[in-house]
């Protein structure tokens, strides 16, 4: 089986066929993929068909599977999360504003797997922004301001008992659970480098970065909005399509992503594995 690469326009996102999943893979194969994935950040299979055990041979082919807090795995498998939302449901989709998964943690996770189970016949997207395009497209002034800034990262909006994914509002079919160690802080470069491709990344985000180390609230908020805007301008995106058994593996360390609602009145089931990382530097 031979590889092939079609990538996306923008340079963020690139279709990879040629390779049948549900099968084990070579070294060589695995090494090809994981090339894709640093250069392209998004990568994704069309027609793949996978049992959870299939799903998380692919995923630890790129590593330990990392620690997914705040919501509970599938029966079948502690390390598989299922992002569900039901055709009656009114509540938001998960994870529909922009973040890099769990970058609250010392360690977030370097890639997340999404296996598309139930696709709705229309919206249901996920929006992807490149953040390393993103700091090169800053200003040399705005570069200078923000290097060596250290970012405040918290799970606390959505995860700690008053968040927004914690209850109160709409009914969730997703088991979410809330927890106070979700006020916890984590600080983390505001650019971070990647430790692969040593490319320098604007790594925020609105859910999870909440200040910035030794500026007062109303600075830090200002910036963090300007840099927010910034990271999403239509050049650094790639809109992500979904089809019934399509597996998409996208780079934490490089990318934020947004899943887009659009499909009420329709179910849309999704499989989610994350690889381990190490604390961005
Ligand atoms: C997520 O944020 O991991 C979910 C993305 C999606 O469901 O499109």
């Amino acid at each position: 089986m031979s590889l092939s690469v079609a990538a996306q326009a923008g340079g963020l996102g690139a279709r990879l066929s040629g390779i049948d999943l549900s099968e084990p893979l070579e070294q060589s194969t695995v090494d090809e993929i994981r090339a894709q994935w640093l250069t392209h950040k998004v990568v994704y299979f069309h027609d793949q068909p996978l049992t959870h055990l299939a799903l998380a041979r692919f995923t630890q082919y790129f590593g330990d599977f990392g620690v997914d807090p705040y919501v509970e795995s599938i029966a079948e498998h502690d390390h598989i999360l299922e992002v569900r939302r039901e055709a009656s449901e009114q509540a938001s989709p998960f994870g529909g504003s922009w973040h890099s998964d769990w970058s609250f943690q010392q360690c977030p996770p370097s890639a997340t797997i999404l296996h598309a189970k139930v696709v709705p016949p229309v919206g249901g997207n996920t929006h992807f922004a490149d953040g390393a395009k993103a700091y090169r497209q800053l200003s040399p002034s705005q570069r200078l301001t923000i290097d060596g800034l250290e970012a405040i990262h918290s799970a606390r909006r959505p995860y700690s008992h008053e968040g927004f994914l914690a209850g109160g509002g709409k009914k969730r079919s997703m088991k979410i659970r809330p927890n106070d160690d979700a006020l916890e802080t984590q600080y983390h470069p505001l650019v971070r480098t990647h430790p692969e491709t040593q490319e320098k990344v604007l790594w925020v985000n609105p859910v999870y970065t909440i200040g910035i180390r030794g500026m007062p609230d109303q600075q830090a908020n200002k910036l963090l909005q300007t840099l927010f805007k910034h990271l999403t301008l239509p050049e650094c995106l790639y809109q992500h399509q979904w089809q019934a058994n399509m597996l998409a593996m996208w780079d934490n360390r490089s990318v934020v992503h947004c899943a887009q609602g659009g499909y009420d009145g329709h179910q849309r089931i999704m499989h989610r594995t994350t690889v381990a990382g190490t604390a961005p530097n």
